[in-house]
């Protein structure tokens, strides 16, 4: 039997009690699985590598060695939430790597799209090769696959798993999840105790803010992204959008334009507001965000952030867009 082919009769995962045997299950295959070998997991603290993370820790407990990337392209209060609720909460094995300085000396002047996702990939397999080098006794590589990723295995997922350790890092993989769908993945994870900012998170580019900063990435844009972006997810909560919009985001692109801030000239940069609906990521409709949310977006975005004198909201479906500007 094909064990990357999920079984026709296997129910869909809608309940805390489907997802409590789930749970359960998984945990017993874990253990036989690894017995008392120690497994390494890159945990990104996106929905699939958390919830494997969850799933492991129960499982295994210390002998779950967890490595949390911050390449400097997440989101606001991410690396700070994989912290607080993989080490302090849950008591995980994680070691915390900051590589910020590494990976932005390396994207510094590159402005080519491809060849910035191929430096963030690369550096993210270099950094996880090394810290797996540090650590001797591993047996066993933990992944967030899930079923999407195998019925399209050249899918987006490439920069999550960690294809491209050399061969004497290639462990045997432990992928709990990877006959699930992602509403499953939630399912699960919420009944693994995750909070719900994690778990119905709206879906993040494996490059992450890296493509959103367009152009070649400076510090001073990086950061124009990282708070417009912690502002419009801010208000989407209060205003009962969250879970409503499938994806919603700011972009920072690489020009300047001329303002007016308390009686003097600005030459600053603009931020553009994403918010798109879609099934399947293939076609994308554009949110009718009211125009009042609109302008208060503009007020706080134009206000809070610095480097930034002006707001647009993009108002093209997928096609003719992408999604993502890069
Ligand atoms: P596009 O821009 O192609 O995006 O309309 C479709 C969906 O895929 C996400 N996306 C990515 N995810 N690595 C990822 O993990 C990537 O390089 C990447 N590019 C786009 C995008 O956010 C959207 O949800």
């Amino acid at each position: 039997m094909n064990n990357n082919v999920r079984p026709e009769n296997m129910t869909r995962i809608k309940t805390k009690v489907l997802a409590d045997a789930f749970i359960e299950k998984e945990i017993k295959n874990i253990r036989e699985q690894v017995k008392d070998k120690k497994v390494l997991l890159a945990l990104s603290g996106g929905v699939d590598s958390s919830v494997v993370a969850a799933l492991l820790i129960k499982a295994i407990g210390q002998n779950l060695v967890c490595v949390h990337v911050n390449h400097g392209l997440l989101r606001k209060g991410e690396p700070e939430q994989v912290i607080e609720v993989f080490k302090n909460q849950m008591n995980a094995n994680l070691i915390y790597v900051d590589a910020v300085d590494r990976f932005l000396d390396k994207l510094a002047g590159v402005s080519d799209p491809e060849q910035k996702r191929k430096i963030i990939g690369a550096e993210f397999i270099r950094v996880f090769e090394e810290e797996s080098r540090k650590l001797t006794d591993i047996s066993f590589l933990a992944q967030g696959t899930i079923y999407p990723d195998i019925l399209e295995s050249d899918g987006v997922k490439a920069q999550h798993n960690v294809v491209g350790l050399p061969e004497d890092l290639k462990f045997e993989l432990v992928e709990p999840v990877k006959l699930l769908f992602k509403d499953e993945v939630r399912v699960v994870g919420k009944a693994l105790g995750l909070p719900d900012n994690m778990v119905y998170r709206q879906p993040f580019p494996g490059p992450g803010l890296g493509v959103r900063c367009l152009g070649a990435i400076t510090r001073e844009r990086l950061e124009a992204v990282r708070e417009s972006d912690a502002i419009v997810r801010e208000e989407f909560a209060k205003n009962n959008l969250e879970g409503k919009v499938w994806q919603y985001f700011t972009i920072v692109p690489d020009f300047k334009s001329v303002g007016v801030k308390d009686g003097k000239r600005t030459f600053a940069y603009p931020v553009i507001i994403g918010a798109v609906n879609t099934k399947d990521a293939m076609t994308a409709t554009v949110e009718n965000l009211p125009f009042e949310f609109l302008e208060h977006l503009t007020a706080r975005i134009t206000s809070e952030v610095k480097n930034v004198n002006r707001v647009l909201y993009d108002l093209t479906p997928k096609p003719s867009a992408t999604i993502e500007w890069e």
